[in-house]
């Protein structure tokens, strides 16, 4: 298989351009001891050789006034984007749309890092270059969603779980080998259905198990338990939800030996239930968030990337410039995929002569979003259609 097609990242503040050449195999780990305890049998291994790496790949991502481009839509999911403007759900539409995406110029600007579906990773773009390779020229570091979806968890309360854990390491490796430098997992917790304990545990357990084989494979994992905005609870409860799932995350995180400085989070903002009376402003959801990371993340996980859940696009980088209107322990940033691309969406309709406004309107996002990381945007001259909410009920990714 070819392997990482990617030319060279351009400078880049962390990354070395000889990191990223041409060419590049996969490389075997190897593999140091770490003796817990002297007299005891029992012995940690912690593989050593892509530990560099994945600290500079998580802080290239990290990186001031950027954030990531979640265009990891499932082919059912794309399908849904694709019909809202009334295209076919076929390859060759979802390749002209991801074309869209990855060749806006400038981008990496502010973008540092996309996030693909498999079938992107391993495509070209309409004009027969690798996508991998032009967001690497973009200055842009291609990442790959690598969950295999939501099922019902039996024995609970209507809730889900994730699967993928089965052939990941294989698959990370190849991914690896293709260009991918990171990874996501996206579970999910309902609150009106729970939480269960059980659902809690599942998840945490899974991110875990999925975030020490990314790691394994030279793989930054983005550890994304969402907790969805499906509801009618108040902030206060969501609150208490979250508190719970990011205790049992990293305490999982840990018992999997999981380098903290080697990972990425995707959390939700911490927001009352989408059908609450009370709506919150963008000062109480920074407050409530920034309580929650402060009780929950060590300071050694670099980057904090949020999604946007169903939020409007303006809504969510000015909860997003909130949060960072004081200096925090890690980057405060984005990893959207609705509150970047709908207006993009919609102006492009699928038409030719539409690519380049709809590109606009990609940079004008990343670059309001690239000013709420800074806690510099200021809410001015945005369209209707960037306050619109996006909140779908029983979402699926
Ligand atoms: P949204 O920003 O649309 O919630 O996307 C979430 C996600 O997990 C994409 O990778």
């Amino acid at each position: 298989m070819a392997s990482a097609s990617a030319t060279l990242l351009k400078s880049s503040p962390v990354l070395d351009k000889s990191e990223w050449v041409k060419g590049q195999s996969i490389r075997h780990a190897s593999a140091t001891t770490v003796r817990c305890h002297p007299a005891a049998a029992s012995v940690l291994t912690v593989k050593a050789s892509y530990a560099d790496e994945l600290v500079k790949t998580a802080k290239t991502i990290a990186s001031p006034g950027r954030g990531i481009l979640a265009m990891d839509e499932s082919n059912a999911t794309c399908g849904k984007r694709l019909a809202s403007i009334g295209l076919e759900n076929t390859e060759a539409n979802r390749q002209a749309y991801r074309t869209l995406l990855v060749t806006v110029p400038g981008l990496g600007e502010y973008i540092s890092g996309a996030i693909l579906f498999e079938e992107t990773l391993y495509q070209s773009t309409v004009d027969g270059r690798k996508m991998v390779d032009v967001l690497v020229e973009q200055n842009i570091v291609p990442g790959i969603k690598v969950d295999k979806g939501l099922v019902p968890l039996a024995g609970s309360n209507n809730e889900s779980w994730c699967q993928g854990l089965d052939g990941l390491a294989s698959r990370s490796a190849a991914y690896y080998q293709q260009g991918a430098r990171f990874a996501k997992w996206r579970t999910v917790v309902s609150i009106p259905n729970g939480p269960s304990a059980l659902a809690v545990k599942e998840a945490a357990w899974g991110l875990a198990r999925y975030a020490a084989i990314s790691q394994d494979n030279g793989l930054v994992p983005i550890v994304e338990p969402e907790i969805l905005l499906d509801g009618e609870h108040g902030i206060d409860r969501t609150f208490e939800v979250a508190q719970k799932v990011w205790a049992e995350v990293f305490y999982y995180l840990a018992e999997n030996n999981v380098m903290f400085e080697g990972i990425l989070l995707k959390p939700s903002m911490v927001t009352p239930g989408a059908e609450c009376k009370d709506k919150a402003t963008p000062q109480q959801v920074a407050e409530y968030t920034l309580k929650l990371l402060h009780r929950r993340i060590p300071p050694a996980v670099p980057g904090i990337m949020f999604l946007s859940g169903g939020q409007s696009e303006v809504e969510a980088t000015l909860n997003l410039n909130a949060m960072n209107q004081s200096p925090n322990p890690w980057h405060v940033s984005f990893s959207y995929a609705r509150a970047l691309q709908n207006t993009c969406l919609k102006t492009w309709g699928g038409r030719p002569e539409n690519v380049k406004p709809a590109q606009e309107t990609l940079l004008v996002r990343a670059k309001a979003n690239s000013l709420a990381q800074l806690g510099k945007y200021t809410g001015e001259g945005e369209s209707e259609e960037a306050k619109k909410g996006m909140f779908v009920k029983g979402y699926v990714y």
